[in-house]
C-alpha cells in the first residue's frame, strides 16, 4: 500500500514523479524515463501544457492528422482530426474526395441557443412565486448587464428567462431555465456567471437555491449536414441494390439500440476529432449529442438517409456547442492552428465543419459494411503497421504487401512471410 501524501499540488513536477516512481513503480527509472521524455525542451511551450491542468506530469501525445479535399456549401477545407484510431483519416479523405465530384456536403446550423439552469426548491404557494419571479425578471437582466456587455456587442446574450415548475418530477423542485446565444464563443463561463448573479437576485428565505449550471444537453444548437447525388452514381455497379442496403443499415440502428450505439460511435469518431483538434470540449459534445439520440425515448441514430425520384440523399442532425474564440481554442497552438486551417471559422461554421466530418465517417462505415465489411481496410491499415514495426524497407513493404493482397492477415503470418523473406534474401 502506498502512503497518502499531503501537498502533493505543491510539489515540483519532478518530486511529483520521484514520489510515483518510488509508490507505485518499485523505483523503476524506466517509469521516469518514460513520463520524462514527453518534456516538451520549449520550456515556455511546456509551462503552457502544465498550466491547463493540475499536477501535470507530462504531455501524452495523440497524433495530429489531415484529411483534404472536402466542399462544403461550396468551399474547399482540409479539415484536421486528432485520434488515435487508424483508419479514421484515411476515411475522411476518401469520402471528402467522393463528395467532392459529386456536389460536396452542403450544410446550414438549425439554431445555436444554449441553456442554463437555476435549479431551486420552493414549497409555498406556486402563484406567489410566479408572482415573484415576474416582479424579478426584467431586474435579472440588470444585475447581468456588466457581464453580458461585451457578449451583447457581439450579437448574444441572455435570450429569456422561464419559470418552470418541475414539481410532477421531483417535489419541490422549480428551475428559471436560462436561454442564451453566445455568438462565436462555447459560452460555458459566460451562461454559468450569468446564471450564478441570477441565483443571487433571485434567492430568499422561502426559495432554496441548489445549483446553477450550464446544460450540455443543447437540442437547440443544433447543425444539418447532407449529401445527394444520382442513385446510379453512388456505386461502380449494382448501384441501387447496395443504395437500398445503406438505407436498411439506418433503419436497422434505428430499430436496434444495440447498433445505432455503435453506428453512432463511428459517426463521433469523425465528429471527437475535429472538436479536439479545435480545442473544444468533447465530454459535452459526447454527453449533448447521445441524449439527443434518445430524444425520443428510443436510442437511435443521428444521421438518415433515403431514396426517392432516383436521388439518394443522406444527412445529419447533431447538437454541437462549440466554440472559435475563448477557452483552449486560441491558448493551445495547435487548437490555434487548426482554426486558421479552417480559415477562421464563426462558430456556426465550425458546427458545419463538425457535422460534415461525422456524416463523412458514417457513410464510409455504412458503405463498407453494407458492401465488403470493414475488416478489408483494417486489415490493410494493419498490415502496414505490423510492416512498420518490423523495420522492413520499402521493397520489402511492397512486396509483403502484395504477397498479402489475398491471404488472411494476422501478426504471426507477417511476421513469417518477412522472416522468410529476408533469410531468402
Ligand atoms: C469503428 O470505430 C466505427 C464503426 O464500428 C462504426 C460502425 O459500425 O458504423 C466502423
Amino acid at each position: 500500500m502506498s502512503k497518502n501524501v499531503n501537498g502533493f499540488s505543491k510539489l515540483t513536477k519532478l518530486e511529483k514523479i520521484d514520489w510515483l516512481v518510488s509508490n507505485f513503480f518499485n523505483n523503476d527509472k524506466k517509469a521516469k524515463q518514460v513520463l520524462m521524455q514527453y518534456w516538451n525542451q520549449n520550456e515556455i511551450l511546456q509551462n503552457l501544457h502544465d498550466d491547463f491542468i493540475e499536477n501535470t506530469l507530462t504531455n501524452y501525445y495523440l497524433p495530429y492528422g489531415v484529411a483534404p479535399n472536402f466542399v462544403i456549401n461550396g468551399k474547399k477545407y482540409a479539415i484536421p482530426l486528432v485520434i488515435e484510431e487508424s483508419s479514421v483519416v484515411a476515411a475522411a479523405s476518401l469520402v471528402a474526395k467522393f463528395w467532392g465530384t459529386r456536389g460536396g456536403f452542403k450544410a446550414k446550423v438549425i439554431s445555436a441557443t444554449k441553456i442554463g439552469q437555476v435549479h431551486f426548491m420552493y414549497k409555498g404557494d406556486k402563484k406567489a412565486l410566479e408572482n415573484y419571479f415576474d416582479a424579478k425578471k426584467t431586474r435579472f437582466f440588470e444585475v447581468t448587464k456588466a457581464i453580458t456587455k461585451n457578449m451583447r456587442k457581439r450579437g448574444g446574450g441572455i435570450l429569456d428567462i422561464d419559470l418552470r415548475d418541475k414539481t410532477a418530477e421531483l417535489e419541490n423542485y422549480y428551475q428559471l431555465h436560462v436561454t442564451f446565444e453566445t455568438a462565436d464563443s462555447m459560452g460555458a463561463n459566460f451562461i454559468n456567471s450569468c446564471l450564478e448573479v441570477i441565483a443571487k437576485e433571485f434567492e430568499k428565505e422561502d426559495i432554496q437555491i441548489v445549483m446553477s449550471i450550464l446544460s450540455n444537453y443543447v437540442p437547440e444548437c443544433l447543425v444539418h449536414a447532407e449529401v445527394s447525388c444520382n442513385v446510379e452514381d453512388l456505386y461502380a455497379e449494382n448501384s441501387a441494390a447496395l443504395a437500398q442496403k445503406f438505407v436498411q443499415a439506418i433503419q436497422i440502428a434505428n430499430a436496434e439500440p444495440h447498433r445505432a450505439v455503435t453506428h453512432n460511435k463511428g459517426i463521433m469518431n469523425g465528429v471527437d476529432a475535429v472538436v479536439i483538434a479545435t480545442g473544444n470540449d468533447f465530454r459535452a459534445i459526447e454527453a449533448g449529442v447521445h441524449a439527443f439520440a434518445a430524444r425520443s425515448g428510443k436510442y437511435k441514430s443521428l444521421t438518415n438517409a433515403s431514396i426517392e425520384n432516383g436521388i439518394f440523399k443522406f444527412w445529419i442532425d447533431i447538437p454541437l456547442a462549440v466554440g472559435t474564440i475563448g477557452g483552449l481554442t486560441s491558448l493551445h497552438p495547435l487548437s490555434k492552428l487548426s482554426l486558421q486551417l479552417l480559415g477562421n471559422p464563426s462558430a456556426n461554421e465550425l458546427m458545419e465543419i463538425i457535422a460534415v466530418a461525422g456524416l463523412a465517417q458514417n457513410f464510409a462505415a455504412l458503405r463498407a459494411l453494407t458492401t465488403a465489411g470493414i475488416q478489408k481496410g483494417h486489415m490493410k491499415m494493419h498490415l502496414t503497421n505490423i510492416i512498420k514495426q518490423l523495420g522492413a524497407s520499402n521493397k520489402e513493404k511492397a512486396f509483403l504487401i502484395d504477397y498479402f493482397e489475398h491471404k488472411t492477415i494476422t501478426h504471426n503470418a507477417v511476421v513469417e512471410a518477412y522472416n522468410k523473406l529476408v533469410q531468402d534474401k
